[in-house]
């Protein structure tokens, strides 16, 4: 069993068939598992059959239920992108193990598939081999496509803005926390490929072991305009930013990014919030007590509010901004992206705004440092 179980966490499964029932309770003649991909993200279509019909069953983890129903059948029959295994399951739930080279290759069907990404599935990106976000023949591996629809949604997200920006020649990029900054390597790719300008970005975490194998990954595919420094947002001091990223910062970091590209006037900036911790312990609205007596709702409303509140400084400041839905909720639940344009033009009215929802709420959060110089 303990084979199996590796070879289902190692191996991308590409269909499966269990089959010879044991005994005659067994509900079905055979059940057969196979992937798709739902939104981006890959599900498991379970079928079972009997006499007359198939029953369709779809989850998100299939070991567990391959693991569940295989003391019902005799054989499993099991392709992956290794191999093919023919797995006789014994009586007292030992398995006869045997492999050969594979004979079936990925092949996913799903609603997005036809999407019209700029990273295809099937071409072959230096970055994404590196990342091993794909096989070095380009197939996106499945366990990494999630990552995958992150990395085109985000290009598809900023992709015009960068186009349509008077950036001049060179581009500087700050990307605040940038872990093992998989987006901003496919930021680098699209500005250098798609706009032929020369591309600075500098990417800041204070872990220095990822900080080590962006430096390490940026050398190794040539992306000379990359560096990265180990240390925290705070103490950055940079000017001339263009763009400010922040991507999953934690917390207040993400209000650090807005702040810091505000002050420096970055034409584009882009953030998608973390946890939001700060206002949850502040929120007070008597009317609202009905809501925020629950926890589970306060959290998620203190997110709103310090997302809302963001919104409204940025574009006091001079932004025009967007809220947005990042990728499906299914394939992460951080998913709101703020993006903000540089205008240039200080509004009044979302100043007002902003005071005002401070003041229902009676909070003073992080972002209202932005207008401190
Ligand atoms: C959830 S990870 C996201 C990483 C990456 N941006 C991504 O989207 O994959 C958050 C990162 O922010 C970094 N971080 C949090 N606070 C920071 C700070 N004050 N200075 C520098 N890095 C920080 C953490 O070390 C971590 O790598």
């Amino acid at each position: 069993m303990d084979r199996l179980i590796k070879i289902l966490n190692s191996e991308n499964l590409i269909y499966g068939v269990l089959s010879n029932k044991r005994n005659a309770v067994t509900p079905y003649k055979k059940v057969t598992v196979s992937p798709f991909l739902s939104k981006g993200e890959i599900m498991y279509q379970f079928e079972s059959f009997d006499e007359k019909k198939a029953y369709q069953q779809n989850c998100k983890d299939f070991k567990e239920k391959i693991l569940e129903t295989l003391p019902l059948y005799k054989n499993f029959s099991l392709f992956t992108d290794k191999h093919d295994y023919q797995i006789l399951v014994g009586k007292k739930g030992n398995l006869n193990i045997k492999s050969s080279n594979p004979t079936k290759s990925m092949s996913i069907d799903g609603h997005n598939k036809s999407k019209n990404y700029y990273f295809k599935d099937g071409v072959t990106y230096d970055f994404l081999v590196s990342l091993g976000i794909s096989t070095p023949d380009g197939k996106i591996k499945p366990t990494k496509y999630n990552k995958f629809v992150q990395i085109n949604r985000y290009i598809e997200i900023l992709g015009n803005s960068i186009k349509e920006l008077d950036f001049g020649k060179k581009i500087t990029i700050v990307d605040f926390g940038c872990g093992k900054a998989y987006l901003t390597f496919a930021l680098y790719y699209f500005i250098t490929n798609e706009t032929k300008k020369k591309v600075e970005v500098i990417g800041i975490d204070l872990k220095e072991d990822v900080i080590k194998d962006c430096t390490k990954l940026a050398s190794e595919l040539g992306y000379n305009g990359m560096r990265f420094i180990n240390g925290d947002i705070n103490d950055f001091k940079g000017d001339n930013v263009d763009i400010a990223i922040s991507l999953h910062a934690c917390d207040t970091a993400t209000d650090i990014a807005l702040i810091k590209g505000a002050q420096w006037g970055s034409k584009l900036i882009v953030a998608v919030p973390c946890c939001h911790h700060q206002l949850f312990d502040m929120i007070k609205n008597q009317d609202l007590m009905p809501i925020l007596k629950y926890g589970v709702l306060k959290d998620k409303f203190a997110s709103i509010l310090t997302d809302a509140i963001r919104g409204l400084a940025l574009q006091s400041v001079g932004y025009d901004v967007n809220i947005m839905e990042f990728t499906p909720l299914e394939n992460t639940p951080k998913n709101v992206l703020i993006k903000a344009v540089r205008t240039g033009k200080e509004d009044k009215e979302a100043m007002d705004s902003y005071n005002k929802l401070k003041e229902m709420f009676n909070v003073s959060p992080y972002i209202d440092r932005m207008c401190d110089k």
